[in-house]
């Protein structure tokens, strides 16, 4: 899978993507990400990327024009599977639809600043609009970090076979059991004796129920979702 990424701060964005998974990713080829500097395409010699809003009104607006020659040039060069500005009034992210994303080849990634980015780009270019939940933040790099980390560690090889994105939490709409690992005793607390039994098949069970338990007691609104 490619990513690119846009962006007038690519620094917010360097350390999520060369750490841990999303290395790996990319390092086993299986995942490119590529951040672009708005600023590359801003006007005259400060280039300027954002301007006051017309009508009034608090917060800079970021330009059309070097939006546009940003996606122009990327959009030139291959064909994506969705166009997605990160946004606080975009569609909720959620397990599925994260699942959906990982499936595709190319996405685009567009991280806002300021007051937001005039509108006739979200019209002309925009195929999508994602929120990673209901508060805001001062920029859209960290929401495409968050997305992008989402999605890639779904990608087919990236997890290896223990940490296999099968078991995670918000998979079939239930939260994680509880895990433990050595010493099997600490301080008299210790771990339930199911998990040192061996029995395979009822340890699945167990693990199952406590999923279920989990669900019930923090999150009962994921049993009544389908997705
Ligand atoms: N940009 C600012 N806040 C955001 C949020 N909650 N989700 C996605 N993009 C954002």
């Amino acid at each position: 899978m490619r990513i690119d990424i846009i962006s007038v701060l690519p620094e917010l964005l360097t350390s999520p993507l060369e750490h841990s998974i999303l290395k790996r990713a990319q390092l086993k080829g299986l995942l490119e990400v590529e951040v672009h500097n708005l600023r590359t395409y801003g006007l005259g010699k400060h280039n300027q990327v954002d301007d006051y809003a017309f009508g009034g009104g608090a917060g800079m607006v970021m330009m059309i024009e070097p939006l546009a020659n940003c996606l122009d040039d990327l959009l030139a060069q291959r064909e994506y599977d969705e166009v997605i500005y990160m946004t606080p009034d975009g569609e909720r992210l959620g397990q599925g639809l994260t699942n959906r994303l990982s499936l595709k080849k190319n996405l685009l990634i567009l991280a806002g600043h300021y007051k937001g980015i005039d509108e006739r780009i979200r019209t002309h270019y925009v195929t999508m609009e994602i929120s990673i939940g209901d508060y805001v933040l001062s920029g859209g790099e960290l929401p495409a970090a968050v997305l992008v980390d989402a999605i890639g560690r779904l990608i087919p090889g990236v997890l290896s076979d223990e940490t296999s994105a099968l078991f995670d939490s918000f998979q079939d709409n239930l939260l994680a059991p509880p895990v433990y690992t050595r010493p099997a005793e600490f301080r008299g607390w210790k771990v339930p004796d199911i998990l040192l039994s061996g029995n395979t098949a009822a340890i699945e069970d167990w693990r199952y129920e406590q999923a279920l338990a989990r669900t019930r007691e923090r999150r009962p609104d994921l049993l009544e979702e389908e997705d």
